[in-house]
This record gives C-alpha cells, structure tokens and sequence, in this order.
C-alpha cells in the first residue's frame, strides 16, 4: 500500500485493486472564501487520474476536507463516503453541489471499497464535535488516519486491538483549525500568549495520541494553511511559535518526546507501507519551510486575482437585513431549551456595510427574543454583511465562515462558549437533541486522585464538557489548575470551576 500526500489533508491511497482519495483538497481558491490555502502549495499533483478514483472518503464538514473544486469534476458513480453524524450537515453540503452517490456509515462500522481495501471511521465521542478518524486496511497494513479528530485514549486503543496491534502510519493533525485567538478583541500580547499555550497544548494531545497508538510512523499533516489575502497575511505570524506549527517543527517536538520514526511528506511525496520509505517528489528539493515569507509572498502575489474574484461573489446587499436576521434567530429560538439555557446571555451583532445595522439575539430564560441595538450584551461579533446574506440563506455555513477569520469578536466575562457554536453550527432540532442526551448522561461518579502542590484531590474522571476521561486526557498546570487536552478547557481544581469556558463545574474534593 502506498500513500502519497495530496497537500494539507489530502491522502490519495493506493493498492494493486483501488485508489482511494481521502479528504483532498486541491482547488486552486483554496477554502473559506479564499482565506485559506494550502501550504506548500500542491496544484502540481493534479491530473486527470486523480479524478477518477474507486472511492473518496471526507471526514468531516469543513472546507479544507470538502472540496466542491474536486468533487464536482469526479464522475457520480465514484461513490462518496462520510461518517453518519447526529447531523445532516456534511450529506447535504456535498449533495448541493454534487449530485453523485454518497455512502454514510456509522462509526466503527467496516466498509469494504475493493478487495483489498476496507475502510472505516472513529467519531469523536461527543456529538457536539463532527470530527472523525478514518482507519484505512489494505494488504495487512493499517493507516489511523486522525486528521482533525480528537479520539481519546481508550477509542485509539479499541482501534489498536481491533487491527490486531499494530498501526502501520499514524496521520495526526500538529497545527489547529480555529479562530481563537486570532479573532478575539485581545491586545497583541494576549494573541501571541495564547497562541503559544494553544500550541503546546494541541502538541501534548498529539504526543499523547502517538503514546496510545504506538504506531510504526507518524506523519504530521493537515495544516498549517497559508494566508495569502494581504487582509489576513498576519495571521501567517502563527506558525513561528503560535497555533499553526508547521510539519517539521511538529516533527522536531515529537523528536524531543523521545518520538524517532516521524516522517513529512510535501504534495506529490509518497510513503510505501511495505518498504517503510519515501519516495520524494523532486519538485521539494531545496525547499525549506525556514524561507517561508519569501515563499509566501511570491504565493499571494500569485494569487491576489484570484483572492479579487473570490470576494466579488460576496457583494455588500443593497437593502436591510435586520428582518431576515430576526425571522432567522428567532426560529433558532425555538429549537432547543436546553441549547438556549446553556448559552444564557444576549449576544450582539454589529453587521458593517449595506444593510447592516446592530442587533442582538437574547437567549435568557423570560428575555428570549431578538432585538434592535446591543446594550447589555456580553459577547458581540462584528463582520461585514457580505457575509450575513449567504449564512442567513444557509449557503455559508457559520463554521465555515468563522474559520475564514473575517470577523472579529469581543465578549466579557473572556469564556468560551461551546453551545453558542454548536446551536450555530447544527440548527436542526435532532441533532441539537443528540448534544442534550449525550451531555446529560455523562458519568460523574467516577472519580481519581490528582495530587498537586502538595494537595490530595478526590476528581470526577470524565470532563463535563464531553466525557473525556480525564484520567488519560488531563494534565495538571501551575495554579492547581487541571486542563483536559481534548478541547483545552480548564478547572479549578480547588473549586472545581470552569476558568477559561461556560462548562459545567468539575467535581472535586480536597482530601
Ligand atoms: S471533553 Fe472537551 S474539554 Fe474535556
């Protein structure tokens, strides 16, 4: 079996009897209106081949996995397979503009694509996150491919058990997908500060990854992306010491954990599992992610019609949309009480441009409703209304909008809110329901003992933020403060309180 790295996230996989593609993203506007891009760029990859694999395989939602570019240029008999989530989100995103077969499976449940080649996807345990490993068998070896997906421990174990023992390349995400910081009203310290704490702490879930794996090699991918509209050219900044470390530098931190076998691969690289070596694309050499603004420059200057293009699409409306804001929350009021009690504050929109204005959503019990002006809110997103009338038409999705980085958010007291995003992101009653039984049947009971600066404390073993167990996903910062390392959210382990989110408090006892 051989793997050749598409660029980013993109895995073609191919044996004597299938190729299969597996999240590729190649189009040439890169993702989220022209914000990200792949980095190193991979459009030498393509050719008329790639569009006529046996099978692809998208892990999730997100742009930089789905690619309408590509997708609409494969024939529709080549069939389509995504993970079943509480959501119907990802099936129709690709039905819209696809109109071939699509296969939805169920995780853990094994899809044969050829003879040699079956398949099958590892959802992250909490229904609030759309994120999943995709395990890929053929010819006795085993890919754990994790892009984005935070397993926890004991699911990469079962992984582990069930293919016998041994995972033959381990393909983990080291650079994140989010907007925080970047987005959020901080002074420039603040930005780098936490930046810099987000990478460490992405780095420990992915040493922790690779303890629970064991696998023969690892292989960085799925970011950083590149920034190339001069708007958001800043944000590059983030892979020097912030979020978005590049391959090598995830490559060098793996090292320092004692993690030897750890392999990149730039577009067009291959990995033959048999021989365990790489067969590298000539076109790398001398490439060196150390000259990277002088790469990135030449990148963006190539690029910046394109970038011009992208935007038109999104012209500023010409008349108010102050009614289809409010005809929109307002049905999203009405979807889920328990999402409503969760997010429990007013949020404010200042919407800049044609028809913009500032409005604001409120979703306190006895106060729910939408309204004109922003007084009183505590969390406040301001961005432009050209991008106000397609998420309100449902033609861009909130997610793929935040992760485009073109808006800015303030909100005070400084905590993250999770149901807030995924009220956003889901919008369908069901799969709002499937969040509200997951989080009320979490197990609290269970507890372990965490002794820290000469303290004894008794601590619930799963996170209350989704059921995590903390025993293998936590760690134990200065301050008696326990972070658990699948969504970063952190706890006062004297008073068991949520520090840096709105997430129910952690049960614990001093002994
Ligand atoms: S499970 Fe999400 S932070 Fe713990």
């Amino acid at each position: 079996m051989r793997v050749m790295l598409l660029g980013h996230a993109g895995l073609k996989i191919e044996t004597a009897d299938a190729t299969i593609l597996v999240d590729p993203w190649l189009s040439p506007e890169g993702a989220y209106q022209a914000s990200w891009f792949q980095y190193p760029e991979n459009q030498h990859v393509i050719n008329p081949a790639l569009f006529t694999p046996t099978a692809i395989v998208i892990s999730h939602e997100h742009q930089d996995h789905v690619d309408p570019w590509l997708l609409r240029q494969v024939p529709p008999e080549v069939p389509v397979i995504i993970p079943r989530y509480s959501s119907p989100a990802l099936w129709k995103k690709i039905s819209s503009f696809r109109p071939g077969k699509i296969i939805e499976v169920r995780s853990w449940e094994i899809l044969k694509l050829s003879e040699q080649v079956s398949v099958y996807f590892v959802s992250e345990e909490s229904p609030m996150n759309h994120d999943s490993a995709v395990v890929i068998l053929g010819q006795g070896h085993t890919i754990l491919n994790m892009n984005d997906a935070r397993l926890s421990p004991a699911q990469i174990r079962r992984i582990r058990n069930r293919v016998g023992g041994k995972i033959d390349l381990l393909t983990i995400q080291g650079s994140g997908a989010s907007w925080y910081p970047m987005c959020y009203e901080y002074s420039d310290e603040q930005k780098m500060d936490i930046s810099r704490r987000q990478r460490l702490a992405k780095l420990s879930y992915v040493e922790r990854a690779v303890r629970a794996s064991e696998p023969d090699f690892v292989m960085p991918f799925a970011g950083p992306p590149c920034f190339l509209d001069p708007e958001l050219f800043i944000h590059n900044r983030e892979m020097h010491d912030g979020y978005f470390p590049d391959q090598h530098q995830v490559e060098e931190w793996l090292g320092l954990q004692g993690f030897k076998n750890t392999v990149t691969l730039f577009p067009g690289d291959v990995w033959d599992l048999e021989c365990q070596a790489k067969e590298p694309d000539r076109l790398w050499e001398g490439f060196s992610y150390g000259d990277r603004f002088d790469y990135l420059n030449a990148y963006a200057n190539n690029r910046r019609a394109m970038i011009r293009n992208v935007l038109q699409r999104f012209p500023h409306p010409t008349v108010s949309l102050w009614e289809p804001f409010r005809d929109y929350f307002e049905k999203l009021l009405q979807m889920s009480p328990y999402f409503n009690q969760r997010i429990g504050m007013r949020v404010g929109f200042e919407i800049t441009g044609g028809g913009g204005g500032e409005w604001s959503v409120d979703f306190r019990e006895g106060l729910l409703g939408v309204c004109q002006g922003t007084n009183d809110c505590v969390y406040k997103y301001r961005f432009e209304s050209r991008w106000l009338l397609p998420i309100l038409n449902g033609t861009l999705p909130w997610e793929d909008f935040f992760l485009s980085l073109r808006f800015s958010v303030w909100r005070e007291p400084d905590l993250y809110n999770d149901h807030l995003l995924g009220l956003l992101k889901f919008a369908t009653p069901e799969a709002l329901r499937a969040v509200e039984l997951f989080e009320t049947s979490l197990n609290q009971e269970e507890t372990f003992t965490i002794q820290t600066e000469g303290r004894n404390y008794e601590v619930q073993r799963y996170c209350p933020h989704a059921g995590t167990d903390l025993l293998e996903t936590a760690e134990v910062l200065p301050g008696r403060i326990l972070r658990c390392l699948a969504h970063y959210y952190e706890f006062e382990l004297e008073s068991g309180n949520c520090v840096n989110g709105i997430c129910p408090r952690l049960k614990t006892k001093r002994r």
